[in-house]
């Protein structure tokens, strides 16, 4: 299956940092924020790649990830968005040519992973598969609605709702059909004027066609200060545990 990086938009949550680069270049411990998506990928057996960019600093990326051999990817591509301001869904319908007509596995540029997702990826057949994740504030993400008498049926998704119906998040990993962008056609601006992901997971809900699964491992969405801050010692931690643990203890000495 082919894989879609969404890396978009302004990132206006994390300015002044993202008055210099683009959200997706920051650093998380040692590396670039995107390059945990990429790794979510490629772990997944994924070997062809569009990132989808948009900004003043669109051509940054390429500095970091080149042609994506080192990835060990054998194609990567870029898209530009024109509107960086357009939604997800407007990021995604870029790659409809790069997917001809096959399904793809499409992961938000600001998500990190350690969950393996190749079982969800390998035995994918049609419709739409969201990956949730139990969060303590899911007030900040899409939600889902559950059946009342069925869990395994979403009979919603709602875009950070003040009173959410449950305390799952849709994580910003998903796999869709070629379906995927007759629906994000069809979508309207919303109240923040963006295409909206949730919307086109409402189609496929409508349809009878969405699938969830819990992202098994940990996932953050590393999007403002506090969750960058998280995933920074996430990721130090478990790359390096005995470097940060000395590093720890030298700073709460203080
Ligand atoms: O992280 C999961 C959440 O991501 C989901 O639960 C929400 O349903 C989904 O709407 C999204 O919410 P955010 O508020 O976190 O989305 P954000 O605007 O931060 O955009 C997330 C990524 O999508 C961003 O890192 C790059 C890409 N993007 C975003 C926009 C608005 C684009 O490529 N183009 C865009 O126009």
């Amino acid at each position: 299956m082919k894989g879609v990086i969404l890396a978009g938009g302004l990132a206006t949550r994390l300015y002044p940092l993202t008055n210099a680069t683009n959200k997706h270049l920051l650093p998380i411990y040692d590396k670039p924020m995107i390059w945990y998506p990429l790794q979510t990928m490629v772990k997944a057996g994924i070997d062809e790649v569009m990132v989808v960019v948009s900004g003043p600093y669109a051509g940054h990326f390429i500095r970091i990830l080149k042609n994506g051999k080192e990835f060990g990817l054998k194609n990567l591509s870029y898209a530009y968005q024109e509107n960086p301001k357009g939604g997800i869904a407007d990021a995604l319908i870029l790659a409809e040519d790069f997917a001809n007509n096959q399904p793809i596995t499409v992961m938000l540029g600001d998500n990190t992973t350690d969950a393996n997702i190749s079982n969800a990826v390998n035995s994918f057949d049609d419709g739409a598969v969201v990956f949730l994740k139990e969060v303590p504030d899911p007030q900040r993400f899409g939600v889902p609605r559950f059946d009342k008498q069925d869990k395994s049926k979403i009979v919603e998704i709602l875009e950070k709702p003040s009173n959410p119906p449950s305390n799952y998040a849709v994580t910003g990993l998903y796999i869709y059909d070629n379906k995927v962008f007759d629906y994000i056609k069809q979508c309207k601006p919303s109240d923040r004027g963006e295409l909206e992901i949730t919307d086109v997971n409402n189609f496929y809900i409508k349809n009878n066609k969405l699938r969830w699964s819990e992202l098994d491992g940990y996932w953050l969405d590393a999007g403002t200060f506090d969750t960058l801050l998280a995933a920074n010692v996430y990721w130090a931690k478990k790359k390096n545990p005995e470097v940060f643990t000395k590093l720890i203890n030298k700073v709460t000495r203080h």
